[in-house]
């Protein structure tokens, strides 16, 4: 490591440590007014249940009364997430299967939701993941694409579609700092070759794709009283971070975000709905603030979001054959 390199790192965390551990959350916290928390009668749904923000909002929603359907992968994880609950609040958390690096299961998980006839009032994107290695799907993607952005196209559009969101539910898409590091585009979406695949780059764009999104929800089904937002949970402790980021584990361990606190900015979204905007650059929610969409030389997109959107399509159609989007 050259010095340069060294004196990066240490600005890197001496600008960001104190704002997203739970430094800046406590900090901040100290200013936040009290907002109701009663999701009674709510009906949430919440990806990546199993493990850190994900499992915290699933408790935490459930505490403040929603019945949550948490999905996950793993069906003994799910069964073991909900048995920490006290009886009580478990009897409030259902559970769905579904391996969303997989088309065709987060399809099938589309299909049971639709087909329960069960509306839905929140609807929480989380299910995240930061490879190093690359990995192929079965159904011959990258593995993460499908995990952090084509499985919350497929399954946001297909619950909006099959007319399975209450009037005035909430969509909150859960993004990361590395989207500052992409600008829009679609390249380095699905990155299936060995020698360009770099876990970061397509992760970053998976993130930037969320904030594309969030903006096209608000526009196409905003009128349909569905409020889409985008937030980062800060810096938060999780078997994620632990496997994805070793050493930044290492470093910042003892002050990194509860899982609590990481979703919590989510829950406030949900209870107090600030305004949305139609604009994939408006900005990210972070502690109870919109945060500005970008940090450094992102700005200039290298495609359109309707061609980003056009580019999900084209992806699902094949997933399909080639005939209609499974989105629709
Ligand atoms: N932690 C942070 O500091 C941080 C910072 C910025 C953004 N984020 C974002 O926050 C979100 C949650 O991150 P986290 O740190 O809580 O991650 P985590 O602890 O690794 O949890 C990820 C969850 O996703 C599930 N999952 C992974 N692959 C799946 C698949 N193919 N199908 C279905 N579920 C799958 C995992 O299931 P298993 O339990 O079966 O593995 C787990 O429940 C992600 O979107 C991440 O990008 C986190």
């Amino acid at each position: 490591m050259t010095t340069q390199d060294l004196i990066k790192i240490l600005r890197f965390y001496a600008r960001f440590t104190p704002s997203y551990t739970k430094i800046g959350y406590m900090g901040r916290g100290l200013f936040w007014k009290r907002y109701a928390t009663d999701f009674s009668g709510q009906r949430w749904l919440v990806t990546g249940a199993t493990s850190g923000i994900g499992k915290g909002i699933v408790h935490a929603a459930a505490q403040y009364g929603a019945e949550v359907v948490a999905i996950g992968r793993n069906e003994t994880k799910l069964k073991a997430a909900i048995a920490e609950l006290p009886p009580a609040i478990a009897g409030r958390v259902t559970y769905e299967v579904a391996d969303m690096s997989l088309q065709a299961d987060t399809q099938r998980l589309v299909e049971r939701l639709v087909g329960s006839g069960r509306k839905v009032d929140a609807l929480i994107n989380n299910v995240g993941m930061l490879y190093t290695d690359l990995t192929l799907t079965s159904e011959g993607r990258e593995e993460t694409f499908v995990i952090n952005l084509l499985s919350h196209y497929l399954l946001t559009e297909g619950l909006v579609k099959g007319d399975m969101f209450n009037a005035d539910a909430v969509v909150v898409n859960m993004t990361s700092g590395g989207m500052y590091n992409a600008p829009v585009g679609t390249a380095n979406l699905n990155i299936t070759d060995p020698a360009k695949y770099a876990g970061k780059v397509a992760y970053g764009a998976h993130k930037r794709g969320q904030a594309v999104l969030t903006g096209y929800w608000n526009k196409v089904y905003g009128s349909r009283g569905i409020d889409f937002y985008l937030t980062h949970p800060g810096w938060v402790r999780t078997p994620g971070v632990k496997s994805a980021l070793p050493v930044f584990w290492k470093i910042q361990y003892l002050i990194l975000r509860s899982p609590y606190q990481g979703g919590e900015t989510a829950l406030w979204l949900a209870a107090t709905r600030p305004p949305t905007s139609e604009d994939h650059d408006a900005g990210v929610w972070f502690d109870h603030k919109i945060h500005p969409a970008h940090m450094f030389e992102t700005t200039t997109p290298q495609c359109t979001v309707e061609e980003f959107v056009a580019y999900l399509d084209a992806e699902l159609a094949k997933g399909q054959g080639g005939g209609e989007t499974a989105a629709a």
